[in-house]
């Protein structure tokens, strides 16, 4: 298995360009189920989730070809309407097919997700919302089964926001009978650009980007083409990295617009930032400031920038309390940013109190999840000495080119290939 090596102590400095984002094109490849016909999608980054989702949909009967950052999706020969054990395992965001294919084939069956390393992560929201637009929902050996001949819409109201869940539901809603009306829905930016891609494709959506989301259902869409935004999670790791080194970087091709959180904490922090139209320019603190973090949905505090703040803010003046209010047991990166010298008390499972001012020290690591592997690299750029991150298969399921990318501005890292 590879792993990624880095040696700390180099300010971050120059220019680094962010790509397409994966939660945004995972949905958004789905998507083309349902249509008959060719679509295709520019700004699609070269990730193991991406190639995931691909092999499911030519599992299915898809034609998939990429060619450079564009991928073109040929949905006429759809024959199978299984997501099996193998593929979806590897990937929980392989559950959005669902909906997708019930509302275009009338019938699907995937595979449960079971838990994983952040928790038991339930898909009880998206089985309900189906089951409420008159799916006949039904569990067997390990596998989801939904049959419904058409859709009809339906109110649903969300007890917890979930963007896979109103992702889902609102792909099936397109082709359902009737208006469905999405309560307490996602609002993230995702949700936004794959309403947009399906309005392109001729559905009716309305109040994408906000708690409730109405579509009315059509009889069928028809193929588009469409580019992916940015990703907002690997540009808010970015920053991060230029403000804990104390660096000076632009990162460019990004949407300011969806970081604003993740921006307003980081000048908290003390940095400084410049923000234009498509790019923000970080500019280090001397000395990072502690801060008080707790995740929310969209517009709140990402989840998924959880662990880089916090292995930032191992090097404050002064604690830190941060709350995981999202996922339980998405604290796993505590223990090996505690193993490299970092001084953490998580209560319960859900409070960690960072108590900053560690010069943290190189160490071999394990990453434990997508996210927890970019805190892990962080820390390694400000730790003396080598640190060493295993299993670095978690970064290539959500980086593209991480390692590349930070060489460019400046930092000491490689990649070892497994012989
Ligand atoms: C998506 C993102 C992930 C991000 C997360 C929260 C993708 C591919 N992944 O994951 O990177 O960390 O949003 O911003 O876009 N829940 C239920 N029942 C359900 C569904 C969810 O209880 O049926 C709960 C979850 O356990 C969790 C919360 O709702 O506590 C939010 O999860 P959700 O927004 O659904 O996350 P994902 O869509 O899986």
């Amino acid at each position: 298995m590879d792993k990624i090596v880095v040696n700390g102590g180099a300010p971050l400095r120059g220019k680094v360009t962010v790509s397409g984002s994966k939660n945004a094109a995972l949905p958004i490849l789905v998507s083309s189920l349902l249509v008959s016909g060719k679509v295709s999608f520019t700004n699609v980054p070269h990730l193991m989730d991406i190639q995931s989702i691909k092999k499911l949909l030519a599992e299915m009967g898809a034609e998939v070809h990429r060619k450079e950052d564009k991928v073109t999706i040929d949905t006429s020969g759809v024959n199978k309407v299984e997501a099996p054990y193998d593929l979806v395992r590897k990937m929980r965001a392989s559950i959005l097919v669902l909906g997708p294919l019930v509302a275009r084939m009338g019938k699907a069956k995937v595979s449960l997700p079971g838990g994983c390393a952040i928790g038991d992560r339930p898909i009880d929201l998206h089985l309900k919302g189906l089951e409420a637009m008159g799916a006949k929902i039904t569990l067997d050996h390990g596998y989801v089964e939904a049959e419904a001949p058409r859709l009809k819409g339906a109110r649903i109201v969300f007890d917890t926001v979930s963007v896979g869940a109103t992702e889902n539901l609102m792909m099936a809603a397109t082709l359902a009978e009737g208006k469905t009306i999405l309560s307490n829905a996602a609002r993230e930016p995702e949700i936004i650009a794959l309403a947009g891609v399906l309005n392109a494709m001729g559905a009716k959506i309305e109040g994408a980007g906000s708690p409730e989301i109405t579509i009315t259902g059509v009889s069928s869409l028809a193929p588009v083409e469409a580019a992916i935004i940015p990703d907002r999670i690997e540009a808010g790791t970015f920053m991060v990295a230029a403000a804990m080194t104390g660096g000076d970087v632009v990162v460019e091709r990004c949407e300011p617009r969806h970081m604003e959180a993740i921006i307003s904490k980081l000048e908290e922090t003390g940095a400084t930032l410049t923000v234009g139209e498509n790019f923000v320019r970080v500019v280090g603190p001397e000395k990072v400031k502690n801060v008080d973090i707790r995740t929310a949905p969209y517009p709140g505090f990402p989840t998924d920038m959880q662990a880089q703040f916090m292995a930032m803010l191992t090097q404050a003046k002064g604690a830190s309390v941060i709350q995981e209010t999202i996922f339980e047991n998405r604290f796993i990166h505590v223990s090996e940013l505690k193993r490299m010298g970092a001084h953490i008390v998580v209560k319960g499972n859900d409070v960690a109190t960072v108590k900053g001012n560690g010069g943290l020290s190189g160490a071999p690591v394990m990453a434990s999840d997508l996210r927890a592997s970019a805190s892990l690299i962080l820390a390694g750029l400000v730790a003396d000495g080598e640190t060493v991150v295993n299993r670095v298969y978690h970064l290539d399921r959500g980086y593209e080119h991480i390692e590349a990318k930070l060489q460019g501005l400046g930092a000491t890292i490689e990649r070892l290939h497994a012989s």
